[in-house]
């Protein structure tokens, strides 16, 4: 099917996931199988985070989440990762005016406060500009661990019980997921990763309990609208159905 004939067909089955996540992945080898420096492949990754926020937004999803650098990530090279950390604040500073346009409200989830001051001062910049945009909500994650956020939301809960703000007996799944840093946005329908890996590697572990998983081969920087569209038809083909039976959930849709 062409880019066109995927996009209308998604369009007409509706039921379009509302939260997407991505674990954007190969930027690494897509540049070493062209025989370019790693760093070229990030370059290039971040035209595809353009046309997927750009995609996202058009088809009127709610949520767009990309894991973009994580807790272990610092374990790269130094020099990688300063690159990586430069391109972010370029990456913000350029992509902003567009942002705007398409009235895209940026976050963050990770420990901001943690990374050097010019990429953290960038992304508060990027977040105040575009507090007030009601379109598509892009959530970067960024020095993200889901490990770390669990027992940073336990420490928070340990913290209100101890102000005598809440109880322990009012602890429910409900309430532990207001301590998360995804607190303000629904768990993600799909969890896209990108090029050929089989593992969640610590992303969003408490969010994704009921969430479809989508792996595809082709690495983040060829995922394209394309790409996304297949991904989105998939999703719109399986049965979700929350542990229950696939009667049921007719039942609960008609
Ligand atoms: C994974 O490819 C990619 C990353 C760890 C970094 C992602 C960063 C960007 C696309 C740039 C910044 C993004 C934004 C949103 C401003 P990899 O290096 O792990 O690839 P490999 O597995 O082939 O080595």
């Amino acid at each position: 099917m062409t880019e066109q004939e995927l996009k209308t067909k998604i369009l007409k089955i509706g039921n379009l996931p509302r939260h997407i996540a991505i674990i954007m992945d190969g930027n690494g080898r897509w540049a070493l199988s062209k025989k370019l420096p790693r760093i070229a492949g990030h370059r290039e990754g971040i035209n595809s985070v353009r046309e997927i926020t750009r995609e996202c937004g058009e088809l009127g999803i709610e949520v767009l989440t990309l894991y973009t650098f994580s807790k272990e990530n610092w374990k790269r090279p130094i020099m990688e990762v300063s690159a990586i950390m430069k391109l972010l604040v370029e990456t913000i500073r350029t992509e902003i005016d567009d942002l705007m346009k398409n009235n895209v409200r940026l976050n963050v989830i990770g420990r901001l406060d943690e990374l050097p001051d010019k990429p953290r001062k960038e992304m508060e910049t990027g977040i105040k500009r575009t507090a007030s945009n009601t379109g598509l909500n892009l959530i970067l994650a960024l020095n993200y661990g889901a490990r770390t956020e669990i027992l940073d939301a336990v420490v928070k809960f340990c913290k209100d019980v101890e102000n005598g703000d809440t109880h322990y007996e009012n602890l429910t799944e409900e309430l532990f997921q207001t301590y998360l840093y995804t607190n303000d946005f629904p768990d993600p329908d799909i969890l896209i990763r990108t090029s050929g890996e089989y593992r969640i590697s610590n992303f969003l572990l408490w969010q994704i309990a009921y969430t479809e998983i989508y792996f595809t081969s082709t690495p983040w920087p060829a995922f394209r609208k394309k790409q996304l569209y297949e991904a989105i038809l998939n999703y719109q083909t399986r049965e979700r159905r929350f542990g229950m039976v696939g009667e049921q959930m007719k039942r609960s849709t008609t």
